[in-house]
């Protein structure tokens, strides 16, 4: 088979992979703990680790003011999320042209930034947008997050000066309140990672109503032709609301930049018992300091998982995926297939793995190893589609 087109994590900058390798230097060195303190984090990361997920019911709205906690998160949760957003975004810079299409004076925000994880990690990912002169609005519940986020931005822009000498240090607006507050200006581009599961996980009313109200508020924030970005934990009840974002922002007129091949309905929208739209970023080169962190803390994590969507309200992108663009006309005929799942084995050495077409869900059969997840591949459209038993996919041999 072709090799895959294109694939949504890429290879990192240099000087981005020095910082993410020894992040917990640059944090120490920015916000030291004495060694009592130091000691204690492995069990301060456990206690959040439950907060963040299986005892969600216990955990404080303001618990990123509180030092122990958001000490743990800068330290483990913020970096394990600049080590799968930075390959992420700089595959972005790559493909969706919607991030440099940033000019000079544009102005971002991100609602529900922590320590500026998205910031960082788009500073990392993107050495084209570090020559930019934005101003970014990052707006959080949390006062200490975003001023300690601040500080550690400024060192990891201090360990690239040298790499990206015409670098411009990024205007940072940090707003203490909550999503929904009223920003001065309107936005270029607008991202919330890891933030609105902490507001719908326990919520009473249905997604779908949530989706409404935060996707309107949301969208006050943009300028006419803005992009937004959502990110959020891989799991399905969060991919669920990621896919019904998706739809409200298609009914808004945005077009879909990643990680969609299409804009039809969502064969993998985290229904009830259904599949769900997510990409794994295996950790093999995760920074060994981070990974022997995760083991004292208790909490092996060999695979980091996300489900996003980046969409963007352009004139020219219409629908169509700025990384399937290269596609030459006499292509149409040709399926798009973003392959989302791990894969299956089958007979023949063969395997298969849950994608994602304009035809629905899609089992993209390949050799091994052919095919990680997040890859886009083209493929011939079958007139008559041969369907899965088990799970009613459309079979694409690769
Ligand atoms: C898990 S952290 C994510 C931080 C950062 N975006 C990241 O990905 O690492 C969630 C953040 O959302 C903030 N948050 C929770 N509810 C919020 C709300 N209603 N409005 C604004 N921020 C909120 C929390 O204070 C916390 O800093």
């Amino acid at each position: 088979m072709n090799k895959p087109d294109s694939t949504l994590f890429s290879s990192i900058p240099k000087d981005a992979s020095d910082v993410l390798n020894s992040f917990d230097e640059l944090v120490q060195h920015t916000l030291p703990l004495n060694s009592r303190q130091l000691y204690q984090v492995p069990e301060n990361v456990r206690k959040l680790s439950h907060l963040l997920t299986d005892d969600r019911p216990a955990r404080r709205v303001g618990y990123m003011n509180e030092a122990a906690a958001l000490s743990a998160y800068i330290r483990y949760f913020m970096w394990w999320n600049l080590v799968r957003l930075t390959p992420l975004f700089a595959g972005f810079a790559g493909q969706a042209g919607a991030l440099s299409q940033l000019k000079d004076d544009d102005v971002c925000l991100d609602c529900g930034s922590g320590p500026l994880t998205v910031p960082i990690a788009l500073w990392l990912g993107c050495p084209e947008l570090r020559k930019k002169k934005l101003t970014w609005y990052c707006l959080d519940l949390s006062q200490t997050a975003l001023s300690q986020g601040e500080d550690l931005y400024t060192a990891v822009a201090a360990r690239t000066a040298a790499s990206t000498p015409d670098q411009q240090l990024w205007k940072i607006i940090r707003v203490k309140g909550a999503v929904g507050t009223e920003i001065k200006k309107k936005a270029a581009f607008i991202s919330c990672a890891n933030m609105f599961n902490e507001l719908f996980w326990n919520a009473e009313q249905p997604l779908e109503q949530l989706v409404k109200k935060y996707s309107a508020q949301i969208l006050s924030y943009a300028e006419p032709a803005a992009a937004v970005l959502l990110i959020e934990p891989g799991v399905p009840r969060a991919a669920r609301f990621v896919s019904l974002f998706r739809d409200a922002l298609i009914r808004k007129g945005f077009s879909v930049l990643a990680p969609c091949p299409h804009a039809g309905a969502c064969p993998m929208d985290g229904r009830k018992g259904g599949k769900w739209c997510h990409f794994v970023l295996e950790t093999d080169d995760a920074p060994s300091h981070l990974k022997k962190l995760s083991a004292a803390a208790g909490i092996p994590k060999d695979r980091a998982s996300l489900s996003f969507v980046f969409a963007a309200k352009s004139s020219d992108a219409a629908g169509v995926p700025a990384d399937t663009k290269k596609a030459a006309p006499e292509q149409t005929k040709q399926l798009k297939l973003r392959v989302v799942s791990d894969a299956i084995s089958l007979h023949n050495k063969t395997t298969g793995r849950y994608s994602c077409s304009e035809m629905g869900l899609t089992l993209a059969i390949a050799p091994e190893n052919a095919l990680s997840s997040g890859d886009l591949v083209f493929a011939e459209a079958q007139k008559k589609p041969d369907l899965d038993r088990k799970s009613g996919a459309v079979k694409i041999n690769l």
